[in-house]
């Protein structure tokens, strides 16, 4: 560890997080959030109502990602109507987007709100972001055009680590493109821009079960759930609030069978069926996972690749980070055991850019 990182205070380090953070909003589309941050930072060293609200948990490990916990719980009290003076300056209820440079109107309503609505915000800090990307669904329809090109069975899908389960429903989305497109335009969900280079194959999806387990398992129908899911979107990013919106709609019609569980315990309960092909898909999940989990899930995968016949079949899609950056589509399947790496994504899912195929 560098001298000058010793030397900090639990203060300056989390004041430093929250300038990270900033800067990582700013690069992946929210300048709003990259602007809100970088003025939280100086405040929470002024000792203003950032420090406040953050009072027991500063110096917390980067990959707890704080500040976006504190955001999230404000952007709900902005959503609910319960910070009016925040929601003018949030797209995302309402409000308008302040572009007048070196503008304080949102800094100034986040302040309000952070000083006023303390008690309402610091039960946000103690459990992690909980985002439902509905973009990583574009990877996720594309792996599953690659599974029944190879067999054109009907698809169980299960997802570990599901959220609210959004993406179970990714077969009713609809992927738009030159070369090619997947899915019905009227979707309530359009992911536009989201496949590039190599097309996935021209095949037919039928998707006849879906089952997803989380830990924390969000209830997309019900008021909080959905609030929740939403507050956790960046307030300026339209695209993927109009996605989470269009899949809470899709959700509502088709249902899941979503179950609070650990993934080991729901690849441990799934079985395979003949006549169909069991798919097992995860997204933006792995990292929440320790050693003995990730050899607990290792596991499952193989003994259910173990068990697939012709007529059985089993297929492991993922998208995941990777330590060298870029977050790779990789599909295996069974029998055989045949892995493919389809293409690579953004952490958001949109675009993929799919592997030209041989
Ligand atoms: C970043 S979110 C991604 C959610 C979803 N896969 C997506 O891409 O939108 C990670 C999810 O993994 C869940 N999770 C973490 N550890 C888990 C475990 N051991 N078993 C099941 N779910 C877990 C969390 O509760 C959270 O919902």
């Amino acid at each position: 560890m560098a001298h000058s990182e010793l030397n900090r205070s639990p203060t300056e380090s989390t004041a430093l997080l929250l300038r990270l953070q900033s800067a990582a909003c700013r690069e992946i589309g929210s300048p709003l959030y990259g602007d809100l941050l970088a003025r939280a930072a100086d405040d929470l060293l002024a000792g203003g109502p950032v420090a406040e609200v953050l009072a027991g948990h500063l110096h917390t490990r980067p990959a707890g990602v704080l500040a976006l916990r504190m955001l999230g719980g404000a952007h709900a009290l902005a959503l609910s109507g319960r910070a009016p003076e925040l929601a003018a300056w949030y797209p995302s209820a309402g409000g308008i987007i302040d572009t007048a440079p070196g503008s304080l109107h949102a800094w100034a309503a986040l302040k309000q709100t952070l000083a006023e609505q303390r008690d309402a915000i610091r039960p946000w800090l103690d459990w992690p972001p909980q985002t439902n990307e509905v973009g990583r669904a574009a990877a996720l329809i594309g792996g599953l055009l690659n599974v029944t090109a190879q067999a054109g069975l009907p698809i169980r899908l299960v997802e570990v680590g599901a959220s609210a389960g959004l993406n179970l429903r990714a077969d009713l989305f609809c992927v738009p493109g030159d070369t090619s497109s997947y899915g019905d335009p009227d979707s309530p969900v359009v992911l536009s821009h989201a496949w590039q280079g190599g097309v996935p194959p021209d095949a037919r999806v039928e998707v006849i079960e879906r089952i997803g387990g989380d830990l924390a398992a969000i209830d997309p129908a019900s008021a909080d759930g959905r609030l929740t899911l939403t507050a956790y979107v960046w307030p300026d990013q339209r695209d993927r609030l109009a996605r989470l919106r269009g899949a809470l709609a899709v959700a509502e019609r088709v249902p899941a069978d979503l179950r609070t569980e650990s993934a080991t315990r729901t690849v441990t309960s799934i079985e395979l069926l003949p006549g169909t092909w069991t798919v097992l898909w995860h997204s933006i999940f792995r990292q929440y996972l320790d050693e003995a989990q990730r050899a607990e899930l290792a596991g499952g995968v193989a003994a259910l690749g173990q068990a697939a016949t012709t007529k059985a079949r089993f297929a492991y899609l993922y998208l995941e980070q990777s330590r060298s950056g870029g977050c790779p589509v990789v599909l295996t399947t069974w029998p055989g055991g045949r892995r493919q790496v389809l293409g690579t994504a953004s952490p958001h899912g949109i675009p993929v850019h799919w592997n030209v195929r041989s």
